[in-house]
C-alpha cells in the first residue's frame, strides 16, 4: 500500500480568536460534547483517550483508555493501580492524553500531573458498571502474564460463585486517576496543512498562543 499517496484535505471552519476562553476547560467540554453530538456510529468511542505515561527511566508506553468523568478542572479514568500504566504513575504521576475525533478533523492534547481519585468516587464508578465488567476487573490482574484464557475464565467462574447474588466488592488494586491539566491543545485541521493550534498553558493562571502548525 502507498500510505505517502493517503491525503486527506481538512476543510473545517478554523479556531477563532473570539472563541478562546481564558480557561481552557469550557473550550474542552464544548469540543467534547460536539464530538459525541457529531459521533458517527456506535463503534466510534469519542472518549477513547491514548493515554502516555513513563517510569523514571523514561521508558515511555501508551495505551487507550475511555475518559470517564469531567469535573471542574480535571479528567477522570479508571483502571487497575497494579497495571503496568499504574506502576508508572506511581513512581512519576505525570501524563498526556490526546483525542483524536477524525470526523471533526481535530485533536486535543492534554498534559498534566495524575492523582487517584477517592475510592468513594471509584465505588460510585465501579458498582455502576454492568455486573459482567465488575466481575472481570476483579478477575484481572491486569498488565500480569497468564498461563492460559482458560485460567482467567476459571477465575471468573470462581468469582461468579463467590458472589452469587450479592454485590462485587471494588478490587483494593481497581479505581480511578484524576489528570490535573497544566498543558491543553486544541487542534483544528484546515486547508494545505494550514491548521490551527492554540496552546494553553498554567502558570499560576492560564495563558494561551497559537503555534505554528
Ligand atoms: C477502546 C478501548 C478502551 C479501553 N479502555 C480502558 C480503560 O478505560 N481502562 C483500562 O484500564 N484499560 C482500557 N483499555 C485497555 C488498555 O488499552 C490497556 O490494554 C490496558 O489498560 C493495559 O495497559 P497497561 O498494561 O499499559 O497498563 C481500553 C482499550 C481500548 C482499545
Amino acid at each position: 500500500m502507498d500510505f505517502q499517496a493517503i491525503r486527506k484535505e481538512y476543510e473545517n471552519h478554523g479556531i477563532l480568536d473570539s472563541e478562546l476562553t481564558s480557561n481552557p476547560m469550557p473550550l474542552f467540554r464544548q469540543w467534547y460534547n460536539l464530538a459525541v453530538e457529531k459521533c458517527p456510529g456506535p463503534w466510534f468511542e469519542p472518549n477513547a483517550m491514548s493515554l502516555a505515561t513513563s517510569d523514571l527511566n523514561g521508558n515511555v508506553t501508551n495505551r487507550i483508555v475511555l475518559l470517564k468523568q469531567i469535573e471542574d478542572d480535571t479528567i477522570s479514568f479508571f483502571t487497575n493501580y497494579e497495571s503496568e500504566k499504574g506502576r508508572q504513575l506511581s513512581e512519576n504521576p505525570q501524563a498526556s492524553v490526546v483525542f483524536n475525533w477524525p470526523y471533526l478533523g481535530r485533536q486535543i492534547r492534554i498534559r498534566g500531573s495524575v492523582v487517584r481519585t477517592s475510592r468513594e468516587i471509584s465505588e460510585t464508578y465501579f458498582h455502576s458498571r454492568p455486573r459482567g465488567s465488575q466481575i472481570g476487573a476483579s478477575a484481572s490482574l491486569q498488565s500480569s502474564i497468564v498461563s492460559s484464557r482458560n485460567e482467567l475464565d476459571e477465575r471468573k467462574t470462581a468469582l461468579q460463585e463467590k458472589h452469587r447474588d450479592q454485590e462485587i466488592p471494588l478490587p483494593d488494586n481497581w479505581g480511578g486517576y484524576n489528570i490535573n491539566p497544566s498543558q491543553i491543545e486544541f487542534w483544528q485541521g484546515r486547508l494545505d496543512r494550514m491548521h490551527d493550534r492554540i496552546l494553553y498553558k498554567d502558570d499560576n493562571g492560564w495563558t494561551s498562543m497559537r503555534l505554528s502548525p
